[in-house]
Parts: structure tokens; C-alpha cells; sequence
């Protein structure tokens, strides 16, 4: 039995992200020409963690696909607390077609991709949000044309779900990826390792420094995120102090300056104007967060679509 899942951005290699991609595209152009969920077919969408983006454009996807989005509040299921995630995982597996979790852990997600039997989707873990780099990737073909050869920046918590997606899903697409963050908040060594692994097959390099100035210069792409992720609201204060440890990394006019002259910016949003963008940028004419955020619905179409496609299931 083949079973794909979509746990982090490397579950997909250079040619079957490219797929999606494309997929993406002319789902985006032709919304209902794909019917891969019709009967409706049940896809499980559990979240343990807050969301907007997601469960919107989670179950436009499922909806468009022709199948009934079943959103699962996971205080509610108590997933992994009230029973195992071996078990919850078998019952969805048997009454859905696909199961999208966000959650914690990454070891729960793929402990929930062992027992499922059908395809599992990352919808945000601490470690990865592959879905949103999907998208981004998505924005950055449209905005600007093939992926491979460009340069995206992504300046701030380099700890982050969205550093180490943003690290692994850009070096899949043959982009040069750079991560400016500080010293304190760098990326897992493990992710930058697997990014160079991959970048050395596709053309891509990988650059992971302290100085938001070397990581943005002369790039085609500006991406930030939260300086307090889910889980981290007991540490906002220190996060978000005008002596705190980003200060030096938020996206303002002068450091969008030092990027390429037509370069984008990204935000994967919720944004906090005033901490890691201020309103002149992430506001302003660089800024393509809303397409961005639209893009979350197109690039998880494509993304079941291809999983299905691609699974055996067994009944
Ligand atoms: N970007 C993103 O994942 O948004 P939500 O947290 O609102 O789903």
C-alpha cells in the first residue's frame, strides 16, 4: 500500500512540489475542474491550536474538491489526552479520506501518519507549517515568475515553525535561502543540515546569519513572522521589550531598502504591526499578504489532490 503524507516541506521532492505547484495554478484558474472528493468523502480537520487561514481555506479546499470538511475542535477530542493518538488516529483513518492536523508535536503528527491509513496533512506544528510555505511558494511563481535561482529572506524568530519550513520548502524549489535571526532564536541544526543536503541537489545555498541586513540584501523576497508563536504567549514580554532579542530584525522601509527593487514581501499573518513589520511595509506596495493568504486555499487543494492521487488506500 502506498501511502503519502504531507508531515514537513520535504515530503515532497523538487519534482512533486513543482507538481503541486502546477496544480495549484490551474486549480486556481479552473476552481471546481477537480472532483477527487465527490460522494462527499469525509476529510478529518482537527485543531489544537487557534487558526483562521486554515480552517477558512481547509475546508474551501475540501468543499471545492466535492467532499465534506468534518472540522474537529481538538480540545473537545482531547487527542492524545482523552485517548491515544494511535486510536483517534484509526477512527478518523476509517471514516475520512484524509486527516489535516494541527497541533504541538511533531511526534504526535506522525504517530498520527503511522496509524491512519490514509493520507496526513500538516496543518502547523512547533517545528513546521509546510501548508503556508505551499502557499508562498505559490505567491512568489505568480509574483515573480520560476522559483529556481531567486533569493528569499526571512528575517526574525529563526526557531520558528515558519524558519525551518521556510528553510526546507525554499531549497526544494532550487531558491537561495537565507534565515536572519538572533543568535539566541537560530534555526534547529538538523533542519539547516537537511536544507543543505537538498539545496546541494537543486541548486539552491543556504545562509543562516545574525544580521537582518546580510540576510536581506539584494533579495527577491522579505518574510517575517510572529515574534510569539503559539505556545509562547508566558514569554511575550521579553519577546516583544524594546531590549528584547528582535528588535534589531523587524521589517521596517530601511531594511526593505536594502532588498532587490522589485522585491515582495510575505507574511504568513496574523501580523503584529509595530513588532516584527510595521505598518508601512506590510500595508505598502511591496506587501502580497492577502494573495498570500488566498493562496492557502489553492496550494491545499492541489496539495489533497496529489496526495490522493498518489495513496493507495485500503479499504
Ligand atoms: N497563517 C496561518 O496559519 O493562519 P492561521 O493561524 O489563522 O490558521
Amino acid at each position: 500500500m502506498t501511502l503519502r503524507h504531507f508531515l514537513r516541506d520535504d515530503d515532497l521532492t523538487p519534482d512533486e512540489q513543482r507538481e503541486v505547484l502546477d496544480r495549484a495554478l490551474a486549480l486556481k484558474a479552473d476552481p471546481f475542474s477537480d472532483r477527487c472528493l465527490e460522494g462527499p468523502q469525509t476529510v478529518s480537520i482537527l485543531f489544537d491550536k487557534q487558526t483562521l487561514r486554515t480552517q477558512v481555506s481547509f475546508v474551501g479546499a475540501v468543499s471545492g474538491l466535492g467532499g465534506f470538511p468534518m472540522v474537529v475542535d481538538g480540545r473537545l477530542a482531547g487527542v492524545g489526552v482523552r485517548e491515544p493518538v494511535a486510536d483517534v488516529a484509526r477512527i478518523l483513518g476509517r471514516q475520512s479520506a484524509a486527516v489535516v492536523w494541527r497541533t504541538f508535536e511533531q511526534a504526535k503528527l506522525e504517530e498520527m501518519a503511522e496509524y491512519a491509513g490514509v493520507p496526513v496533512v500538516n496543518a502547523l506544528t512547533d517545528d513546521f507549517h509546510p501548508c503556508q510555505t505551499l502557499a508562498d511558494l505559490l505567491t512568489v511563481r505568480e509574483l515573480l515568475g520560476d522559483l529556481a535561482g531567486r533569493t528569499l529572506a526571512y528575517v526574525g524568530d529563526g526557531a520558528n515553525n515558519m524558519a525551518h519550513s521556510y528553510l526546507l520548502a525554499s531549497a526544494t524549489a532550487g531558491v537561495h535561502v537565507r534565515v536572519g535571526a538572533p543568535p539566541s532564536h537560530q534555526p534547529s541544526a538538523a533542519v539547516v543540515a537537511r536544507a543543505e543536503e537538498i539545496a546541494a541537489r537543486t541548486g539552491a545555498s543556504v545562509l543562516v546569519t545574525d544580521d537582518a541586513v546580510t540576510a536581506v540584501r539584494g533579495a527577491d523576497v522579505v518574510a517575517t513572522d510572529t515574534w510569539v508563536s503559539m505556545g509562547q504567549e508566558e514569554e511575550s514580554d521579553t519577546r516583544h521589550g524594546t531590549d528584547g532579542p528582535f528588535e534589531p530584525f523587524r521589517v521596517d522601509e530601511a531594511l526593505m531598502a536594502q532588498a532587490a527593487d522589485h522585491a515582495v514581501f510575505l507574511h504568513c499573518l496574523p501580523a503584529y504591526r509595530g513588532h516584527e513589520v510595521t505598518s508601512a511595509v506590510i500595508d505598502g506596495p511591496r506587501s502580497h499578504v492577502w494573495q498570500e493568504a488566498e493562496n492557502r486555499l489553492h496550494a491545499q487543494k492541489a496539495l489533497l489532490s496529489w496526495l490522493l492521487e498518489h495513496s493507495e488506500v485500503s479499504a
